[in-house]
């Protein structure tokens, strides 16, 4: 443990992790616990055609981690932007077209909870997979390419899994201890799916990366001060989606400071403590809820880094 932060780990049979908050709330991480995340992913990778990589839309590179580009080099990678019922459909569209021009890589949006958006994903995948042996000259001998779905936690891998397979999966991140056996899971003639997600770490470099993970709730509400990220997304609620917020808590036009908004939902909602006073964690609490579940608008966190920003991944 480093600091006085709090440990949080997650331990699967594809990848462990571990990182800490220190005091100044940036992360530490146990190099031990990346290289051995490092070396499974490769193992897995070995066994695998295509990649399969799921972001949250409303944080597209926040949700990211580099090391899957890396690992991957030559194979062919789609994009995934999961959970695009919650994000700003317009901002969805420019996502997919950063993704394209600037990174090289296919991207699609999806939405894990809806079977008719599920289903493009097979032709997607067998177009691009189709397209990489064209370019490559590589020839392809088995019946079904195979496809892993990666990603850092709660970005939706099960849940895509789950509907592509069919059929409920094992959560491999809630069973530390039981290493499962590989199966693979035949979605059509001409592909495979393995059963088990490739779990990552999420990279916590770059600008806010820490903020959009904890506002979206990529990592769990105990790791981090509730009132800062409070004050962050609604940092980004004021400046760019402020309608769909304000109306939902009825807060006065002259209310900017976060703050002074968050006390307002606290008194609008009866997050109240001892004597009458605004309970501001409670509030936070609520706040961060709605914004999670899509109650406050569909929203994207994450802006599109401009040309001359560095925070691109591959
Ligand atoms: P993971 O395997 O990557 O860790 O993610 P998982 O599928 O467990 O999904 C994490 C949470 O996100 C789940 O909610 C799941 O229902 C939700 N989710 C996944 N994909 C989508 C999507 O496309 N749209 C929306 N709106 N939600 C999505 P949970 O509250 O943790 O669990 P539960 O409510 O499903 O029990």
């Amino acid at each position: 443990m480093v600091g006085n932060g709090v440990r949080l780990e997650v331990a699967g049979p594809i990848v462990f992790f571990g990182y800490d908050w220190d005091d100044n709330m940036t992360i530490q991480w146990f190099p031990g616990h990346m290289n051995k995340a490092r070396r499974r992913m490769v193992e897995t990778l070995g066994r695998i055609d295509l990649v399969a990589e799921i972001v949250d839309a409303r944080i597209p590179l926040a949700s990211r981690n580099p090391m899957l580009a890396e690992l991957t080099d030559e194979k062919p990678r789609l994009v995934l932007l999961n959970k695009s019922d919650l994000a700003d459909p317009k901002v969805t569209k420019e996502w997919i077209t950063y993704f394209r021009d600037e990174l090289g890589l296919s991207a699609l949006a999806v939405d894990a909870m809806d079977p008719k958006s599920v289903k493009k994903i097979p032709g997607v995948c067998k177009a691009l997979f189709d397209k990489y042996l064209k370019q490559t000259g590589r020839s392809f001998h088995r019946a079904r390419f195979r496809i892993l779905i990666a990603g850092i936690p709660n970005v939706g891998k099960s849940s895509l899994i789950n509907r592509l397979a069919n059929k409920k999966i094992a959560r491999t991140g809630d069973r530390p201890a039981v290493t499962t056996t590989e199966q693979w899971v035949k979605i059509d003639k001409a592909m495979e799916l393995l059963d088990t997600p490739g779990i990552l770490w999420p990279k916590f470099e770059g600008d806010s990366v820490g903020e959009y993970l904890a506002a979206t709730g990529a990592i769990r509400d105990t790791v981090f001060d509730l009132a800062a990220i409070s004050e962050f997304a609604i940092g980004i609620l004021n400046e760019r989606y402020p309608q769909g917020f304000r109306e939902r808590f009825r807060l006065a036009q002259e209310l900017s400071n976060p703050m002074d908004i968050l006390e307002a939902i606290g008194k609008k909602r009866g997050c109240l403590g001892s004597g009458g006073v605004v309970d501001v964690e409670k509030a936070c609490g609520l706040f961060l809820r709605e914004l999670r579940s899509g109650k406050l608008g569909r929203i994207t966190l994450e802006r599109i880094p401009s040309l001359d920003d560095s925070c691109a991944v591959e």
